[in-house]
């Protein structure tokens, strides 16, 4: 498997606190079948209290240990980068990094509020040749109130990541239906771990997730969401997306709301 989002990197954010918790995080992620792991700290902590050069080495070291040892998995270099009015010029910086260097990026919306310069920023980026990938979507309160504007930016190219422990229901039952609806409505092209911590709902185990969205879209396209688009992605190669699908009437969220 592929794991597009993970914060394991040693005292960089939220995530991993020391290099041992990253360590433990890495080798929970080989030993369930994680082949190659994209670090993605937050944009903000490596401006703020970090540099790029010092999560670089960061990355060598643990590959270096992990070469060291048996474990047939390697780790690659991206960022979560905040979607911001900053976004575009931090890209040209070389401050926002893309995932391991292709032309993908991994983008956060703001979880609240609906700021009406999403669409110009997003379509900025696509314009200095990136490609966004929103990070998790069903956990951003635009939306959940708004899928059909997801729906409108898968339409236009934009990939999505659903974090695995959405549809096991580790982010609440209303964030378990939310990403069953978009599945339902071809939202979904990558499911990531977003893992924080070694152990827990947000350990870097994909398994379960894999398992809750085969329930939903079938074993073969739960299985493409872990490996195939991803793998591609992280090789730089082109993903074909169909096109978004119209809401069943079984599965329309914004009765909830
Ligand atoms: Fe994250």
């Amino acid at each position: 498997m592929y794991d597009l989002h993970a914060h394991i990197l040693p005292a960089v954010d939220d995530g991993a606190r020391t290099m041992e918790e990253t360590l433990a995080m890495t080798v929970v992620a080989a030993e369930q079948g994680t082949e190659m792991l994209l670090a993605t700290p937050h944009r903000k902590d490596v401006t703020e209290q970090s540099s790029v050069a010092h999560i670089q080495s960061l990355v060598r070291e643990v590959n270096a240990w992990l070469g060291e040892r048996d474990y047939d998995m390697t780790m690659v270099l991206g960022m979560e980068n905040h979607l911001d009015l900053d976004l575009p010029a931090e890209i040209e910086a070389g401050r926002a990094l893309p995932m391991n260097g292709t032309e993908y990026i991994l983008v956060e919306m703001p979880f609240f509020g609906r700021p009406n310069w999403v669409e110009e920023v997003l379509f900025q980026i696509q314009l200095q040749g990136l490609k966004p990938v929103l990070a998790h979507p069903e956990r951003i309160e635009a939306f959940q109130r708004d899928p059909d504007m997801l729906a409108m930016f898968v339409d236009r190219g934009i990939l999505t990541q659903v974090t695995a422990g959405s549809p096991v229901g580790h982010f609440g039952r209303r964030v378990e239906r939310i990403t069953r609806d978009m599945l339902d409505r071809n939202l979904v092209h990558i499911l990531a771990s977003d893992t924080h911590n070694p152990s827990g709902p947000r350990s870097p185990k994909l398994r379960r997730g894999v398992e809750a969205v085969a329930k939903i879209v079938g074993h073969e396209a739960a299985e493409r969401m872990v490996t195939d688009t991803p793998k591609s992605i992280l090789e730089g190669k082109t993903v074909e997306v169909e096109p978004s699908r119209e809401p069943s009437s079984s599965g329309s969220w914004w009765r909830f709301w």
